[in-house]
């Protein structure tokens, strides 16, 4: 997989993917990240690239034309099977959307700034909004990052354990039940007594009725998914 990140800041976004598990996959061969700073793409020699809104009010607003370059320039490079706009006004990520794009051969992300990009930049390039939940933060940048961790972490052969992803909260629209380890009694504060049973089948009952359970009580929205 190949993953293009359009950043004003790529400052603020390149660290997560020198860490754990999305320096894992690059290391592994298995994820490509490249990223394009938008000001090496700005519309004159003092880095412009955006400008106030037409018909006032507050806030600057990327401009077309330099978003323009920089997407031509990669998509006469390659084909791309989604352009992605991270923005608080589109669908909120979740664990489908994740998976979808885990099974991706390339992908462009355009990180929003300030005001938001010219609504034709989204009207002409872009493929798929992604938001990461209902707040605004000041960019794209730290929603393109929680993005990229939840699609490499799928890819098969990042995560040592391929299992482990399959257990994860929402895979099955259910949230994870609890885990427990060492010591099996903490100040009398005990390790449910069918996890040291060693009842296999039993021990997959408990966890599937806590999960159901814990659904239930905090995300009764996703049973009704
Ligand atoms: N940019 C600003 N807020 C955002 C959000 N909630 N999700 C994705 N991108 C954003």
């Amino acid at each position: 997989m190949r993953i293009d990140i359009i950043t004003v800041s790529p400052e603020l976004i390149k660290s997560p993917f020198e860490h754990s598990i999305m320096k894992r996959a690059q290391e592994k061969g298995l994820a490509e990240v490249h990223f394009h700073n938008l000001r090496d793409y700005a519309i004159n020699d003092y880095g412009k690239i955006d400008d106030m809104q037409f018909g006032g009010g507050a806030g600057m607003v990327l401009m077309i034309e330099p978003i323009d370059a920089c997407i031509s320039k990669l998509k006469a490079e390659r084909d791309y099977d989604e352009i992605i706009y991270m923005t608080p006004d589109a669908p909120t990520l979740n664990q489908r959307t994740a998976n979808n794009l885990s099974m991706k051969e390339n992908m462009i992300i355009l990180c929003g700034h300030y005001k938001g990009v010219d609504q034709r930049v989204r009207d002409l390039f872009i493929t798929k909004e992604i938001s990461i939940g209902d707040y605004v933060l000041s960019g794209g940048e730290l929603g393109a990052a929680v993005l990229c961790d939840t699609i490499l972490r799928l890819i098969p052969g990042v995560l040592g354990d391929e299992t482990s992803a399959l257990t994860d909260s929402f895979q099955d629209d259910l949230l994870s039940p609890p885990v427990y380890t060492r010591p099996a009694d903490y100040k009398g504060h005990k390790v449910p007594e069918v996890l040291t049973s060693g009842n296999f089948p039993k021990i997959e009952e408990w966890r599937a009725d806590k999960a159901y359970e814990l659904t239930e009580r905090v995300r009764p929205d996703l049973l009704e998914e």
